[in-house]
């Protein structure tokens, strides 16, 4: 290793439109009670049409707070890294979309498609690139419209009351000081059960007419399927395993954790990680209550609020885990 990487500077925006779970109950068959009892979400933003915002546009305005807070020039970014489940086209990816947006001249832009570990896939990427020399300064966003794409009526329920849209963004740059920073990244995917957490079409394979004429009408793939108690398992676990593989690594044990920020799928996920490693509420980091589960932008987005809240301090040990489709998991240690 040559180098190290470091966050910059972070940054988030979600829609103003708040959905609370009575708004969703006027559309379809559910109540608030179980969607705070089974997740922990109390409400969500969506994008309203003609607000004008989109997975790039959100992505966007969180890239130049980072980019503010970080002091660097839009001009000095070497590579942008872009983590999304629902980018704006089929292709090109948003994080072209971006570049064009912040005008920014020819930097490679890269999309990386690892839905809920997309951020920490990303954070990997990009310290790779910093760790090797390659490149200096790279801008790492997450951001998800999912209400763009969601079965809002009954049929949908068990998915469409979770995700909500949003962006977060953060900006590494080389560190000199060894220490400091992005300490490991871990990643881990199991294609072998891909399609339990998955929207199989549009898509080559599944066009849109196909997919009507293929598909009964209770069980539409062109919206996203989830099954929800198979992935509540295999979440729990895998978010555990990863946590602990990264401490290892740096032989670090639970107790050096000042600040746990999971993937924020589903409150109850997060509850169980820190009563298993007996942390206190101060070291883990939530805010699933307001946004739902933002996919690729839920980490960025709490990192950003734990920071901007005064909970993350510099000499801190920052993990990130998280779990999500592909499947795919992943963590990050971090010394702030
Ligand atoms: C999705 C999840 C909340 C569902 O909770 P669950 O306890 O597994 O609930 P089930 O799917 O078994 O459904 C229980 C009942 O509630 C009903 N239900 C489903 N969604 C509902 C909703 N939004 N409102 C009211 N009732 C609902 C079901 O139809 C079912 O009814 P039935 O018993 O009459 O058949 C839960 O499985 C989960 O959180 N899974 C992990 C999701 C996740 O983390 N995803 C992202 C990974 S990155």
């Amino acid at each position: 290793m040559l180098y190290q990487s470091k966050i910059a500077g972070l940054g988030s925006y979600v829609p103003e439109n708040v959905v609370s779970n009575e708004d969703l109950s006027k559309v379809m068959d559910t109540n608030d009670e179980w969607i705070q009892e089974r997740t922990g979400i109390q409400e969500r933003r969506h994008i309203k049409k003609g607000d004008g915002n989109s997975t790039a546009v959100m992505g966007m305005k969180a890239a130049k707070i980072a980019l503010e807070r970080a002091k660097i020039d839009k001009d000095d970014i070497d590579l942008i890294v872009f983590a999304t489940l629902s980018p704006d086209y089929y292709f090109p990816g948003c994080g072209v979309q971006v570049q064009e947006m912040l005008g920014i001249d020819t930097c490679p832009a890269l999309d990386v498609r690892n839905q809920c570990s997309g951020f920490i896939y990303g954070l990997s990427v990009a310290d790779q690139f910093i760790k090797t020399g390659m490149y200096k300064n790279v801008l790492l966003i997450g951001s998800e419209n999912h209400s763009g794409g969601l079965d809002m009526t009954t049929r949908g329920r068990s998915v469409s009351v979770i995700f909500g849209d949003g962006a977060g963004a953060a900006v590494l740059t080389r560190s000199d000081d060894k220490g400091q920073g992005i300490l490991s990244t871990h990643l881990h995917s199991e294609g072998k059960h891909a399609l339990e957490l998955s929207l199989k079409g549009p898509s080559t394979m599944h066009w849109v007419p196909e997919l009507i004429e293929e598909n009964p009408q209770e069980d539409i793939p062109y919206y996203p399927y989830m099954n929800g108690q198979f992935v509540f398992k295999n979440a729990v676990q895998r978010f555990s395993e990863v946590i602990m593989e990264g401490l290892k690594e740096n032989q670090l044990e639970v107790g050096d954790i000042d600040m746990l920020i999971p993937h924020q799928a589903n409150l109850r996920i997060s509850q169980f990680i820190q009563k298993k490693f007996k942390l206190t509420d101060d070291q883990v980091y939530n805010n699933i209550q307001k946004y739902g589960n933002t996919t690729a932008a839920s980490i960025p987005i709490a990192l950003t609020e734990a920071w901007e809240q005064g909970k993350i301090k510099e000499g801190d040990h920052v993990v990130l885990a998280a779990f999500g489709s592909g499947f795919t998991w992943g963590s990050a240690i971090i010394k702030w």
